[in-house]
């Protein structure tokens, strides 16, 4: 039976990975360490409450003590490091915390696992270490000059895409932490030989995301009639993978992954904003049947400081070494994802009371 310590796995990727590898496999265990932030959730896991395949530590990764005992306690075969801060507009406003956390607790994580899979002999044995990057680490890609009807982008020549050989070139402090944490995971491979693996990935969306982030913020605003604040000229490109696409090539990374590589993860959605916007109101107006879901509740406001212009994945390599490919087209997850939050009007509830309230207020009164 193999270990997982995941970390951040209260969180929206991390908990759909850990509900994603439970039902995938029997014969598993996962060590999900979590410090319990405003984006950590433990309502994620309630589904699997009472699966003794799960332990839950609350844990911080900066915390040296607690996570050489849990490396020491557990033995894992394998760490896959979600935790951090992730959200854009946060780390614009408060960019010290994205240093401290992405980058010290992922440096922290390292040095814990390098300590302890040392196996005196300068090897260590079959362990592995993943970290779970982003697609903002390679900047912006220009916007095209034309967008189709789906709005995805639509010059004949298009042609240009991240590929794992882009330069890196971050923009925001939330993506400099994250270039910094993947170059500290790859000196450390190249420095002293530790088996890790890096993946980069597009925009996600599904189940379990903080309304913060762009998806489950429209929908939340669209279902309470409030303002849909659609940043500049809602014309930048995001490249959306459906969750669970993302978790299944996280799983196949990790034990299949050529170790020091780094294998970019996409889907090939490339849709304008003001796009993804239109679809949630649409979809959110047939299934409610509400009138008053609809385009003039769009706002356009301030537009990001720094806001990348355009990201789009080749996901080639992991396609090509592994199998790997996105399964979900968007017009099909996103109508998942819009029932899914209709169905859970409680889990809304709680993560937008509170605390919810005042981020509101201070990122977009104004604006
Ligand atoms: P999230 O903000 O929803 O969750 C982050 C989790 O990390 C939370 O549970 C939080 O409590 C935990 N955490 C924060 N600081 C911690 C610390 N010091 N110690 C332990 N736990 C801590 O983030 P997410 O959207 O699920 O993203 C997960 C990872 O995937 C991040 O590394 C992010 O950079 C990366 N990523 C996200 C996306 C996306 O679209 N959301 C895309 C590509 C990569
Ligand atoms: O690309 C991967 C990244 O995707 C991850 O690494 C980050 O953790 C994740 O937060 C996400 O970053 P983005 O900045 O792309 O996601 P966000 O949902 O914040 O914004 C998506 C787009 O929508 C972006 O162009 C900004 C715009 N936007 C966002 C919000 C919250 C709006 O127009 N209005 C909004 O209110």
């Amino acid at each position: 039976m193999k270990t997982y310590l995941v970390t951040g796995g209260a969180g929206f990727i991390g908990s759909n990975f850990v509900l994603y590898m439970l039902r995938k496999h029997d014969d598993i265990r996962i060590v999900n360490v979590d410090a319990l932030t405003y984006a950590g959730n433990l309502e994620n896991l309630a589904s699997i409450e009472g699966d003794d395949r799960h332990v839950f530590l609350h844990a911080d990764i900066r915390d040296e003590k607690a996570m050489s005992d849990a490396l020491a306690t557990y033995q894992p075969d394998y760490v896959i490091n979600f935790a951090a801060e992730s959200h854009v507009d946060r780390s614009i406003a408060d960019p010290g915390i994205f240093a401290d956390t992405n980058v010290m607790g992922t440096v922290n994580l390292l040095n814990c696992c390098r300590a302890a899979w040392d196996d005196g002999k300068g090897g260590f044995g079959d362990h592995r270490y993943l970290q779970v990057g982003t697609d903002e680490v390679y900047g912006t890609l220009a916007i095209p000059e034309k967008i189709n009807p789906d709005g995805s982008p639509a010059d004949p020549e298009h042609t240009d895409y991240f590929r794992e050989t882009t330069p890196l070139n971050p923009h925001s402090p939330y993506s400099a932490s994250k270039t910094s944490a993947d170059l500290f995971v790859k000196a450390y491979h190249d420095t002293y030989g530790f088996p890790a693996v890096i993946t980069r990935c597009s925009n996600n969306y599904g189940p379990f995301q903080f309304p913060e982030k762009l998806i489950p913020l429209m929908i939340h605003n669209a279902l309470n009639h409030r303002e849909l604040p659609v940043y500049g000229d809602g014309l930048n490109v995001r490249d959306w993978l459906y969750v669970d696409d993302h978790c299944k090539a996280i799983d196949m990374v990790a034990t299949g992954g050529r170790l020091g590589e780094v294998y970019n993860v996409g889907g090939h959605n490339e849709r304008a904003n003001i796009y993804i916007v239109k679809t949630i109101i649409a979809e959110v107006a047939k299934v409610t049947g509400d009138e008053a879901v609809n385009e003039g509740l769009i706002r356009h406001v301030t537009d990001r400081a720094g806001h990348d212009r355009r990201y789009g994945m080749a996901p080639d390599k992991i396609r090509e070494e592994l199998g790997w490919y996105p399964e979900t087209p968007y017009e099909e997850g996103i109508v998942k994802t819009i029932r899914w939050y209709l169905d859970n009007p409680e889990w809304v509830d709680h993560v937008t009371s509170g605390s919810y309230q005042e981020y509101y207020a201070r990122m977009y009164d104004g604006r």
